[in-house]
């Protein structure tokens, strides 16, 4: 048989983190697979941090990100650019990861080209098409352009039959951000003094970025912030704020210089597995800290409306509390001082998966194309 010819897209910091273990998994067979990646470089920095970690050379870097870009311009270029590389690298399947607008635009390029795709971390739904924005008609036109679909969960392949995805084209694999995860925390030890954190303290880690948190949202949580700290002297926040323009300048006027507040640069994904495992509670609207966490066992509180990852919020570990500032100081408050609650949430559960997400799915492929 010759190599499966196995093309890996993705652009952004998270799509980086959870496709690097399954790159990892296809070179560790060189003699089924040949892996070809391509990064578009919708983040620069971010993902090169993540490169860097797993140590991935990307055999095509279309380095399209520009400061302050928009859903146009990512759209355009990837569509574009992606043409030449599938013609140059004659993939027998592409992957695409999630929902970013480079994996919406990837699987279109592919789906163009007539070969067929597959797409990792498939069926996530909120059904609300502007929610999160643009992520959920992202992943809904990349699963209806792909042929494999890997999909997370149980809930994750429901999504996918309702959505009239034929079953025979959904896998259930577990989320490899956990394949992520695990390989990280297990072999790297990360220093974390370089933030300046008082040990004696508790600390709250809190990430957001989301597009629908822009402006108000993002003010209301950042004020909530300055008020939980006023309250209570025995806890300080540390905030790795996202490069995005409409994140960085917010956060930066109303929290920067606040004491018992850290306001660091986005952080490796090693150091930033360790300061999860070392946080007292996680305050977020990432979608991969929400499935990450639980393994950990931290109780993590959401600062969105609605959530793609029920999961955990069924089991408890994971509470949606919005963007409203008193809202979110109560929520806060009540796990600071009641300690069954805290202990309720701090469960460690694993909804998302088991680590062997790659495995699984590098198999499927080998199956597949084994048969034809
Ligand atoms: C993107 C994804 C979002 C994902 C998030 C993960 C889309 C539309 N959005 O949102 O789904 O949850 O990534 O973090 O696909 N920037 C840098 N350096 C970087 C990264 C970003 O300077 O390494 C700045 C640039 O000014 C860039 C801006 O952030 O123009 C926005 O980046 P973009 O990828 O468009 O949006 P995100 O908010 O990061
Ligand atoms: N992450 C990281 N450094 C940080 C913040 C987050 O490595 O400073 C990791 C986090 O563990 C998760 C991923 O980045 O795996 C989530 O990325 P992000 O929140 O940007 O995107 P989302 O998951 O919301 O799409």
């Amino acid at each position: 048989m010759s190599k499966i010819r196995v093309l890996t897209v993705f652009g952004t910091r998270p799509e980086a983190i959870k496709m690097a273990p399954l790159v990892k998994e296809f070179e560790k067979h060189p003699d089924i697979f040949k892996s070809i990646v391509c990064v578009t470089a919708q983040h620069r920095q971010m993902l090169d941090q993540v490169l860097k970690l797993f140590d991935i050379k990307p055999d095509f870097d279309l380095n399209i990100m520009k400061p302050n870009q928009n859903l146009w311009m990512i759209t355009a270029e990837v569509l574009v650019l992606m043409k030449d590389v599938i013609e140059e690298s004659k993939p027998d399947i592409v992957l695409v990861h999630g929902d970013t607008t480079t994996s919406m635009a990837a699987a279109l390029s592919a789906f163009y080209a007539k070969v067929p795709v597959g797409h990792v971390e498939a069926g996530l739904r909120t059904f609300d098409k502007y929610y999160p924005f643009p992520e959920e008609i992202n992943r809904v036109f990349a699963d209806a352009v792909c042929t494999y679909h890997f999909a997370p969960t149980e809930t994750s392949v429901e999504n996918l039959i309702k959505s009239a995805i034929p079953k025979d084209n959904i896998y259930k694999t577990g989320n490899t951000v956990i394949d992520a995860l695990l390989h990280t925390v297990n072999n790297n030890k990360a220093d974390l003094s370089y933030i300046g954190l008082n040990p004696n303290l508790k600390t709250i880690l809190l990430t957001s970025h989301r597009r629908e948190n822009f402006g108000e949202p993002i003010r209301n949580i950042c004020k909530a912030v300055l008020e939980l700290v006023e309250k209570n002297k025995d806890i300080q926040v540390v905030y790795p704020v996202h490069l995005n323009p409409n994140v960085q300048k917010p956060v930066k006027e109303l929290l920067e210089g606040k004491e018992r507040i850290h306001l660091i640069e986005p952080m490796e994904y090693a150091p930033f597995s360790t300061l999860m495992k070392e946080s007292h509670l996680i305050m977020t609207d990432s979608g991969g800290v929400q499935e990450e966490a639980p393994s950990l066992g931290k109780p993590v509180l959401v600062l969105r409306s609605t959530t793609e990852r029920p999961e955990a919020v069924e089991y408890g570990t994971v509470k949606l509390v919005g963007t409203d500032k008193d809202k979110i100081v109560s929520e806060v408050q009540n796990l600071l001082d009641n300690e069954d609650e805290y202990k309720k949430m701090s469960e460690s559960i694993n909804p998302y998966g088991d680590g062997l997400a790659c495995q699984r799915i590098a198999e499927i492929i080998k199956k597949s194309f084994e048969n034809k």
